[in-house]
């Protein structure tokens, strides 16, 4: 680390920044610390851990149905180039500034406190309705798997999308509650609980890989990417942004369909950048913080291109289920048992994805509280296990109620936009970091800067073009109402707000 003295900002307060030293310097803070357990290996199975998940299991079957056909391959594609180039900054991030809150932090050093806010409010969006939403996809694999053996949840309990009236998904509400309480006990407890369910779902995605190999029909990849016709879904503000901006008629499918497609998958990337949330809890963060980034995101891609490229040579794109694609493909031609098994690591799987999100939220609450832009109550370690325990648990029951009472559809797009906007930051950071503070030791360095965050923050504005207008409506309430608690709250109780001449 540099011996040079931190340069403070404060141009108008909201954009103090906090300096890389006092950011390290804060984990040291008795009470408010987190252990030092994680090793790369870790890192790579935590991210591999929350990376596969809804998007593969789940997404995948109607973004092929509906969007790009067998091209949803490239679709994965896309987003993966996407994921790709801010995994690029990020990792430059992670390794410069090894502290809880990722994304967060990083703006909070680089760019200032305002925008380190709405980038935190932000994260708490993605984070937390992402968690909802795969709760509730869990839900659905395990109450699947028990009606096979012939239990029935009552369609009440069954979640809004099943109920005819008022509906409530106990199984998601209760994932949720369970996993707050495993992460209350401590992290290197999840992380080990995470490796041996990280092992179970990726032998069902290389089963599903192999195995469907050889039942693959290429009659099915003609066409491989379908012809572009206009959309079914209505032409309202349920529209890719893009398409209403330049006047288009809304189509599905086409190369257009192959970026609509990609908006919507780029859910099953979700959570490499989690991976940098836990960079205080890493024993050396300057060298496995990139390794842990970088490789997790490599596997999952790889993995996605081949189960989609085989899914849709076993099943033609048109008759793919929205529920489970993986399985009911291996249960259209002819293997069950096979699908039985998917449905079974499907479930398995979903549980660590959502135990990694939940812990990826929590962390970013915790650095926002730690900092005072949030109240200080929740940062308070617990003095046994050294997690933040007042944070996991309010934000755990929080999410559980969210997850009982809401649909996967509702959500899912809004958890990318959210994202793809936290990508945008963290790109721009990257490019603000190296000049104000260009003397920080970087074991990470991104390669040509500006070009490659320049070129993140483009691909992630695209991304976010293609999706519907409605949750860019959705977004901006939600980033208005963290405008609002700011100014109200953040602004003055600030720890900046005593350190930093105004
Ligand atoms: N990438 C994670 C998933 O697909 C969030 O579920």
């Amino acid at each position: 680390m540099s011996t040079h003295e931190p340069k403070s900002r404060s141009a108008g307060g909201v954009f103090r920044t906090k300096s890389i030293e006092q950011s390290i310097q804060d984990t040291e803070e008795p009470d408010h610390a987190l252990t030092r357990s994680l090793s790369a290996l870790d890192l790579m199975v935590f991210g591999v851990g929350v990376i596969i998940g809804t998007g593969i299991f789940v997404l995948t079957g109607a973004a092929a149905k509906d969007q790009a056909g067998p091209a949803t391959a490239l679709a994965f594609v896309a987003a993966g180039i996407v994921c790709a180039l801010a995994a690029l900054c990020y990792a430059e991030f992670a390794s410069t500034v090894p502290v809880a809150g990722s994304a967060y932090t990083f703006s909070y050093a680089s760019i200032g406190e305002l925008p380190a806010w709405i980038i935190g409010w932000d994260l708490v969006l993605e984070f937390a309705l992402g968690t909802a939403v795969v709760a509730v996809g869990w839900s659905g694999y395990v109450r699947s798997l028990m009606d096979n053996a012939g239990w029935h949840l009552p369609d009440t309990l069954a979640g809004p999308s099943v109920a005819e009236g008022f509906g409530f998904d106990l199984l998601a509400f209760l994932l949720v509650l369970v996993l707050t309480g495993i992460l209350v006990l401590g992290t290197k407890l999840s992380a080990r609980f995470t490796a041996i369910v990280v092992a179970i779902k990726v032998t069902v995605v290389l089963m599903v890989i192999i195995a469907g190999a050889f039942l693959i029909d290429s009659k099915n990849y003609d066409p491989f990417l379908p012809p572009s016709r206009p959309s079914t879904g209505g032409s309202g503000l349920d529209a890719p942004l893009v398409q209403i901006m330049f006047g288009y008629e809304p189509t599905d499918f086409g190369v257009q369909g192959i970026f609509t497609a990609a908006a919507v998958v780029f859910f099953a990337f979700i959570g490499f950048d989690v991976v940098a949330t836990t960079a205080e809890e890493t024993r050396n963060p300057q060298r496995d913080m990139p390794r842990g980034i970088l490789g997790s995101l490599a596997i999952c891609t790889v993995l996605y291109v081949a189960v989609t490229i085989v899914v849709t040579g076993m099943q033609k794109y048109t008759q793919l289920s929205v529920d489970a694609p993986l399985a009911d493909a291996f249960k259209a031609v002819g293997y069950p048992w096979f699908a039985g098994a998917i449905s079974l690591g499907a479930a398995v799987g979903l549980t660590t994805v959502c135990m990694i999100l939940l812990l990826g939220q929590t962390r970013v609450f915790f650095a926002m509280s730690r900092d005072g832009l949030l109240p200080r109550f929740f940062s308070k370690t617990h003095p046994q296990f050294a997690t933040p325990y007042r944070s996991t648990i309010l934000l755990g029951v929080i999410i559980a109620i969210i997850a009982g009472f809401t649909s996967i559809e509702e959500l899912a797009e809004l958890v990318n936009i959210g994202t793809l906007f936290a990508f945008v930051v963290v790109a721009i950071g990257v490019i603000v970091l190296r000049r104000t503070r260009p003397d920080l030791h970087r074991a990470f360095r991104t390669p040509w800067v500006p070009v490659v965050p320049i070129l993140s923050v483009a691909a992630s504005l695209w991304l976010m073009l293609n999706l519907p207008a409605e949750t860019w409506v959705r977004f901006g309430g939600w980033m208005i109402l963290g405008f609002i608690v700011y100014f109200l709250y953040g602004r003055a109780h600030s720890r900046m707000s005593s350190t930093t001449k105004l």
